[in-house]
């Protein structure tokens, strides 16, 4: 197992770029197979959940080069249709898989994606919307099976949810299906703008790309291209509370800053101060009281996002007075408060997605364990503000997510190191 030690109490200060985004790369990483065209992508991010979805397109038949954050991919042919447990059990956006495999074979079986514990993730608006563009859907033994001999056609789709993996899928399959499709209450996140700027550029007809409707007209013959990942706002949000936390003064480049404004108001909020400049934002060093939030509520783009509840909930232990979270996506996602609690940290569970945090407690080093991504990340920020040594298990969970963060952290002065045990 792999392990992070950190001396905490050190303000960070200096400047990082910020690396392209995971959940834009895994789905324009899909979209690929498409085409039987060669792409090459750059600023795609050197993360673990990136080589696990090539091993997937390399089995199914996808030839690729992987080197200083570019990649280049082509499938000329997708030789298997049928993906198995041990392919695909770690990686929830192996489920990205379905949608482009359908829409190029007409068939394909994946077996149900794993990813991290947050809470319950269905895949029932995947499955309803595929049916919608006229797929047979099998569930058996824990496999999904979808047909279409005589292909996908538009449709007019409600989804049931504004899901972004499950937006994409159907973004990916309606563009290859004859006809119109509409697609009401899509997830507009940042990451599927991406891939359907991705997608624009391969040829697809898609209006109201950054709206929840999208109308796609398909059937159009797609070509291979070369495309840039937009950076990172969720790593740009993390080294942001991070900076914030020691109290440290430190540049984000190339930081997408327009995309984290329901964290900037956070910030205004709890009077952190900050400069926003053309393409960077400076998290200043913090000198007023910290102020607690009222309500951290996460919620679709642009409110907060879930992926930034946990690093920021960490961060309210130093506000004064008491805050309250309110994770309304995911009913799994508060329990890295018991690691933080291990920590010194004063809190009031209320129940699987409330809990207050009281502040401001001064944070004592400790082992910590990762429970996913992000809760791995929120355990880096809590051992950087805390006085003294902490040890962080099973890091393995931030590698899959975040780039370099030991290294990038180091950069800015951190006392961060990587061991094995
Ligand atoms: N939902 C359903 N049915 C479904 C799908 C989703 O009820 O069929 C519900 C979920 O239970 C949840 C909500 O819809 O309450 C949103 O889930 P969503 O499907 O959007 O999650 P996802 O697509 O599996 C992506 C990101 C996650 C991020 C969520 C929310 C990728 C690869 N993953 O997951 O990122 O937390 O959207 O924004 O884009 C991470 O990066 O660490 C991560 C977990």
């Amino acid at each position: 197992m792999h392990c992070f030690r950190v001396q905490g109490g050190i303000p960070l200060s200096g400047s990082v770029t910020i690396s392209g985004s995971k959940n834009a790369a895994l789905p324009i990483i899909c979209a690929t197979l498409l085409s039987k065209e060669r792409f090459v992508l750059k600023n795609v991010p050197n993360i673990v959940d990136i080589h696990a979805i090539l091993r997937v397109l390399n089995y199914i038949g996808s030839e690729y080069s992987f080197e200083n954050n570019t990649l280049t991919i082509q499938t000329k042919k997708i030789r298997r249709k049928k993906i198995m447990h041990n392919l695909v059990s770690k990686l929830r956006a192996s489920i990205l898989l379905l949608g482009p495999i359908l829409a190029r074979s007409n068939q394909v079986a994946l077996s149900y994606p794993g990813g991290c514990v947050i809470g319950k993730r269905p895949v029932d608006t995947h499955l309803d919307a595929f049916k919608r563009l006229g797929a047979k859907v099998r569930e058996k033994n824990d496999i999904i099976t979808l047909s279409a001999p005589k292909g996908l056609s538009g449709a007019d789709i409600t989804m049931q949810e504004q899901s972004v993996t499950a937006t994409e899928n159907i973004i990916m399959s309606a563009i290859l299906a004859k006809g119109k499709t509409i697609i009401r209450l899509a997830a507009c996140e940042p990451h599927v703008v991406d891939m359907c700027k991705f997608l624009v550029k391969m040829g697809a007809k898609i209006k109201g790309i950054g709206n929840h409707q999208l109308s796609i007209e398909g059937g159009r013959r797609l070509k291979g291209v070369k495309y840039t990942i937009t950076p990172d706002y969720l790593e740009a949000g993390t080294l942001a509370i991070s900076a914030a936390i020691t109290k440290g003064e430190v540049t984000l480049k190339k930081a997408p800053i327009h995309q984290l404004d329901a964290l900037w108001q956070k910030f205004e909020e709890a009077k952190i101060p900050f400069r926003i400049d053309k393409d960077s934002i400076t998290i200043l060093p913090i000198k007023k009281k910290m102020q607690p939030i009222r309500k951290l509520r996460t919620g679709v783009y642009p409110s907060f996002p879930t992926d930034l509840q946990a690093p920021f909930a960490v961060l309210l232990t130093q506000a004064h007075g008491i805050s309250k979270i309110f994770e309304t996506l995911f009913e799994g996602r508060l329990s890295y408060l018991f690691e933080l609690e291990k920590m010194g940290a004063q809190m009031e569970i209320i129940n699987n997605n409330q809990a207050l945090i009281i502040g401001p407690t001064k944070l004592r080093g400790s082992p910590i364990d990762s429970c996913d991504i992000r809760a791995g990340a929120a355990m880096v920020i809590a051992a950087l503000g805390a006085k003294g040594e902490s040890e962080i298990s099973n890091i393995n969970y931030i590698d899959r997510g975040y780039e370099g963060l030991d290294l990038k952290l180091r950069k800015l002065g951190a006392q961060i190191e990587r061991f094995q045990i």
